[in-house]
């Protein structure tokens, strides 16, 4: 898919604020820092668009983008504060996950997964609660250049052998590095794909 406009709508404190929307979304969720940011730059081609940084809680409110005037792009808020004081931690669980479970035109959750880590208990466990709730996801594991191919396969097959202890069917994967622009392309032909056979 070319990105011939990439537009940044606003910012919302919460789902209700959203304006009703008739064309597919997209909501990327995942810990803070984990390049959610920086993955929605990358895969517009556009440098800033999306505000990132190198400490986490960047992103605290619910960010909207319209592409091509045809499809929408969120940016959501990290749902762990990894090192960050206690008292400067905020809780966006529950601004994520009402915006998740009501708003009508999202289509499918990227849930990003950062390679460098070990397997991380509040990663699968945000991912069992969207199976639970019924909500189509796919995961993106991000940062995974310079990592062998190895340590990406080991945190890979943890994920997949603990998710289908509880599901049949695995979820679409792919694997990204922002600074590389890896995985771009087949995630914007995934995002196409599904754009050509949603009805809303
Ligand atoms: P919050 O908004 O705080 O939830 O974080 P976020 O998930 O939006 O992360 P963000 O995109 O702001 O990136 C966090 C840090 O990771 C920044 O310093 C980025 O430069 C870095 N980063 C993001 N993607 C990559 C990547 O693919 N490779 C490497 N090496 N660094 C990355
Ligand atoms: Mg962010």
């Amino acid at each position: 898919m070319e990105i011939k406009t990439a537009e940044f709508v606003s910012s919302f404190t919460s789902y209700t604020d959203c304006p009703k929307s008739d064309i597919p979304e997209y909501a990327f969720v995942g810990r803070s820092n984990v390049g959610k940011s920086s993955l929605i730059n990358m895969l517009l081609d556009r440098k800033k668009l999306a505000k990132t940084s190198q400490s986490p809680g960047k992103t605290q409110l619910i960010n909207q983008f319209t592409i091509n005037d045809n499809w929408n792009l969120i940016d959501l808020p990290g749902y762990v504060f990894a090192k960050v004081a206690k008292s400067k931690r905020k809780d966006f669980s529950k601004l994520i996950n009402d915006y998740i479970l009501k708003r009508d035109n999202l289509i499918c959750v990227f849930v990003l997964i950062d390679s460098r880590l070990n397997p991380q208990k509040n990663d699968l466990g945000f991912l069992r609660w969207l199976g639970e709730k019924q909500v189509p996801f796919c995961m993106v594991f991000t940062k995974a250049y310079k990592l062998s191919s190895s340590a990406v396969n080991k945190n890979l097959k943890y994920y997949k052998k603990e998710m289908l202890k509880e599901w049949e069917a695995l979820p679409e994967i792919f694997i990204s590095s922002s600074e590389k622009k890896m995985g771009r392309m087949e995630i914007l032909e995934y995002i196409d794909k599904l754009n050509k056979t949603v009805k809303l």
